[in-house]
């Protein structure tokens, strides 16, 4: 059997939320990742009636376009003055005419409410033939709500609020929850005839049933199986305590259909996060937007994953990804930062201290530690050695770089872009590389080594690293001939000029750098490194990278 379909669901959200203290309209705070109206659209959706109508008054600009979010079709009647619930229903039939057929109303700030909860007020009220069906909840402490009244053969006679309550009525514990079935051609008409002789001076929705039971038609009542599903939120306090709600409801879900959650207490999820069964969240972890974790990864303790997707078998610690993609089996932490448009191939590593943006690092790759991935492709199985830099941007425009298959980058090399290093090649430790490194090279890119021979004890005499560096030249002059050093005979002011300096750098580098002399003292009457040449013969064998 088909379920019967609303002509109508109309949700009030016109009320001003005065309690939030907010400048944002009260239905417009969000739980889970969804708006209090985004979780009431949403619920009545499901019912797929044929209008959804939204009553707005406070903040209606904002509330029409979360309202065009969640239901691209809905229709917003604007209620200008807070007449009262009675009102903003006469409202939409004086806006939209006579809907014959089930009308449904419920409220924007009722977050909690099921969509099946709706579903079976809609089919009680079907199946009873009845002009109105209350959605009613017992609870503990009925103060505030508006009190079922039964006639004496047990059948809804009609709601008195609070306010107008006697003191015996104020004794019952059936609640109304304010969601309700209605015959829309009756509402019509009733919500007409609603006084304001009350305590509020308001249109009284709540009025509709006496008056339709007066008309001699029958009026049923469902009971909510969870009365927290009732509980509307008016200040940040019953907001916390939705939030915490509808999160445990869903860390639930999830743990039923196979997601292991260490802590639900710790760890925060919203609605739109998919998760794979076996996937493992551990404490201190948020899950928000549009997350989806795989199957057998690993998230937490303590990660913020927005709009990122985690592959099977991956590995997620201690991070903060945003619009990322993580592949499977890749493992991204301690102490990493995904920005938007990061791509972690399969099997990659992302270690400590990096951050990453609008990147990919191929299958295999490596960034362990220490480093800034902007704008920059990088392909299988390359090392991205420690404290490396993708310097991505001039201060005017950021320019993409390029890493290639099986490359290894030295450590501390700073990769100034528009840059390639092709398949295979390497980079010396410390160098800036702003020419591109052809596939197979070694780029070195940074000034020689220069030491200037007995510099402490000439220049910082008397202090502990003088007697240190005295202790060990009187060693080595002591020791057999064949040792080298200064035993040798080299002096300080024996260092070879720049015109000896070989290699790539050598033109270049020494001549520049100023030793601590400051051109002053042996070093700077000396010239700097000696052989430059091969830089590269220790910096790619061990120099370039950090592990
Ligand atoms: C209402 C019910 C009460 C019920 C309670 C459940 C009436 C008269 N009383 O009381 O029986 O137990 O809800 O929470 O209906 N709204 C408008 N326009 C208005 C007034 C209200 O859109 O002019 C909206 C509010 O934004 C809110 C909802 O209707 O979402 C309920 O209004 P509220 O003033 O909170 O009603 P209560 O007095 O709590
Ligand atoms: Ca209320």
């Amino acid at each position: 059997m088909s379920e019967p379909r609303p002509v109508a669901v109309i949700v009030l959200a016109a009320g001003e939320g005065t309690r939030m203290k907010s400048q944002i309209p009260k239905v417009l705070h969000s739980l889970c990742g969804r708006s209090m109206l985004g979780h009431a659209l949403v619920a009545a959706g499901e019912l797929d009636p044929e209008r959804l109508i939204v009553v707005a008054g406070h903040g209606r600009d904002e509330v029409a376009v979360e309202a065009a979010r969640y239901a691209p079709g809905a229709c917003v009647v604007v209620q200008d003055r807070l007449g009262g619930t009675g009102h903003a229903v006469r409202m939409v039939t004086e806006a939209l005419g006579v809907m014959p057929g089930i009308v449904v109303v419920t409220y924007g700030d009722m977050p909690l409410l099921r969509a099946g909860t709706l579903a079976a007020l809609v089919r009680e009220h079907t199946a009873g033939g009845n002009a109105v069906t209350v959605l009613t909840a017992r609870v503990p402490e009925p103060s505030g709500y508006g009190r079922i009244i039964r006639d004496g053969g047990g059948s809804l006679a009609e709601i008195v609020e609070e306010a107008d309550a006697t003191a015996a009525q104020r004794t019952i514990d059936e609640i109304n929850s304010g969601c309700y079935a209605f015959d829309g051609a009756l509402l019509a008409d009733a919500v007409k005839r609603v006084a304001t002789s009350n305590a509020q001076g308001q249109e009284y929705l709540t009025d509709v049933v006496a008056i339709l039971r007066g008309d001699g038609y029958p009026a049923g009542t469902v009971l909510a199986a969870d009365p927290a599903e009732i509980q509307g939120v008016n200040d940040r306090v019953q907001l916390a305590q939705a939030s915490r709600a509808c999160n445990a409801r869903l860390l639930e879900e999830w743990m039923r259909a196979g997601v292991t959650i260490a802590d639900p207490a710790a760890t925060w999820i919203d609605v739109d996060v998919t998760l794979a069964p076996d996937a493992e969240i551990l404490p201190g972890t948020h899950l928000q937007g549009r997350t989806m974790i795989g199957s057998g990864a690993r998230i937490g303790p303590d990660c913020l994953l927005r709009d990122t997707s985690v592959g099977p078998g991956a590995t997620v610690l201690y991070a903060v990804c945003d619009s990322s993609e993580i592949g499977a089996d890749a493992d991204v932490g301690p102490f990493a930062r995904l920005r938007p448009g990061t791509r972690i191939e399969p099997r990659a590593h992302i270690g400590t201290y990096v951050e990453l943006k609008n990147s990919t690092v191929g299958e295999g790759s490596k960034v362990p530690h220490l480093t800034y991935v902007g704008d920059a492709d990088i392909g299988v199985h390359s090392n991205i050695g420690a404290a490396t830099v993708f310097v991505n941007y001039d201060g005017i425009a950021k320019h993409r770089s390029t890493v290639g298959d099986y490359v290894r980058i030295g450590s501390d090399t700073m990769l100034v872009a528009p840059v390639e290093v092709g398949d295979g090649a390497y980079t010396a430790a410390g160098s800036v590389i702003t020419e591109d490194v052809p596939p197979g090279a070694l780029g070195v890119a940074r000034s020689k080594q220069h030491n200037s021979e007995g510099w402490v004890e000439r220049r910082r005499p008397g202090t502990p690293a003088a007697e240190a560096a005295a202790r060990a030249r009187r060693a080595a002059e002591a020791a057999p001939a064949e040792g080298k050093g200064p035993a040798e005979g080299k002096g300080p002011a024996e260092g070879k000029g720049p015109a000896e300096g070989k290699g790539p750098a050598g033109s270049k580098g020494p001549a520049e750098g100023k030793g601590p002399a400051e051109g002053k003292g042996p070093a700077g009457s000396n010239g700097l490194a000696r052989s430059n040449g091969l830089a590269g013969d220790k910096g790619a064998d061990e120099g370039t990278q950090a592990r």
